[in-house]
């Protein structure tokens, strides 16, 4: 596996790739990994001929009271883990690199940052959708692998792409847990043990809110209130969102009477946990 350290040497590998008629397949990261990175990564690795993973905690998609400084940071692990799945190139850049004195382009997009995560964090869909656009242009990926996991991340990056005509196939993977239903994520590793069963209140919620719709029960606002006084009912929660929505736009749905995204943000301790689900009568 090759380590890339510059913005620059990536451009020059990935052109020359493309040059020789090779397909580059992209997971953009943040580090320390998990299983969740991984079947990213495992999909990527059957999408094209040379899979490039980058590691780079962006800090414009952190507000300056976030967690930028403190967010978990492994190399030697990270590196070893990728080498196993067979990554060709692992693209480290520097902040300096991506954002250099003067920096002064962003993209946004108008609609869909208006619901869910940004509403509580509202510049991180601005930074995201910009360190992405660099990346692709870094890396030059036919196709690129995103986690539902983070499904409004995903929406971001795929209407995105669409509106400014990127040529790259987004392609998502399905949410990765822990055996006990904790969706994995490098945060998990804030939480003691006693915030960690906290934590799985919200899998243990959309599980419930999907027994619900099956059981005959369409009225959204009846499944968000006893969602959240089941979070509610667990030591050290604090919820940001609870909601149920149109999959596609993100707009709130009050009646379940076809799939619709339920879509969860609670605090636990100080550290802010989301996953979700698409409800299904079946
Ligand atoms: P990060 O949180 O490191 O996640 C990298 C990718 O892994 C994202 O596509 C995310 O959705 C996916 N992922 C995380 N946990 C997952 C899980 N349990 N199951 C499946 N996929 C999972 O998301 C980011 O980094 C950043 O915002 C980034 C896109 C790299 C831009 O900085």
């Amino acid at each position: 596996m090759k380590i890339i350290e510059t913005a620059g040497d990536m451009q020059v590998v990935a052109e020359q790739a493309r040059l020789k008629g090779k397909k580059i397949s992209f997971v953009p990261t943040m580090g320390y990994l998990h299983e969740g990175h991984l079947s990213l990564v495992r999909m990527a690795r059957k999408l094209g001929d040379l899979l490039v993973v980058s590691i780079f905690v962006n800090p414009s998609q952190f507000a300056p009271h976030e967690d930028f400084e403190t967010y978990p940071r492994n190399f030697q692990r990270d590196f070893d883990m990728v080498e196993k799945e067979g990554v060709d190139i692992l693209f480290t850049p520097k902040p300096d690199d991506i954002y250099p004195e003067g920096y002064q382009t962003y993209v946004n997009l108008e609609k869909l940052p208006n619901h869910l995560c940004g509403i509580s964090r509202p510049a991180f869909f601005r930074g995201v959708a910009t360190v992405v656009t660099k990346l692709f242009n870094i890396v030059k990926p036919h196709t690129a692998v995103f986690g539902k996991k983070d499904y409004q991340q995903f929406l971001v990056i795929r209407r995105m792409v669409f509106d400014l005509n990127m040529d790259i196939d987004i392609v998502g993977g399905e949410t990765i847990r822990e055996p006990d239903g904790l969706a994995m994520s490098s945060r998990n590793a804030y939480l003691t043990a006693s915030q960690r069963k906290s934590g799985l209140s919200l899998n243990q919620a959309l599980l419930a809110a999907q027994k619900a719709v099956e059981s005959g029960i369409t009225d959204a606002s009846q499944i968000i209130r006893e969602t959240k006084d089941f979070i509610d009912s667990h030591p050290e929660t604090q919820i940001d969102y609870v909601t149920i929505c149109d999959p596609e736009t993100l707009e709130e749905i009050h009646v379940i009477n076809r799939p619709a995204l339920m879509a969860l943000a609670v605090k636990v301790g100080s550290t802010r946990l989301i996953d979700n689900m698409i409800l299904n009568k079946k």
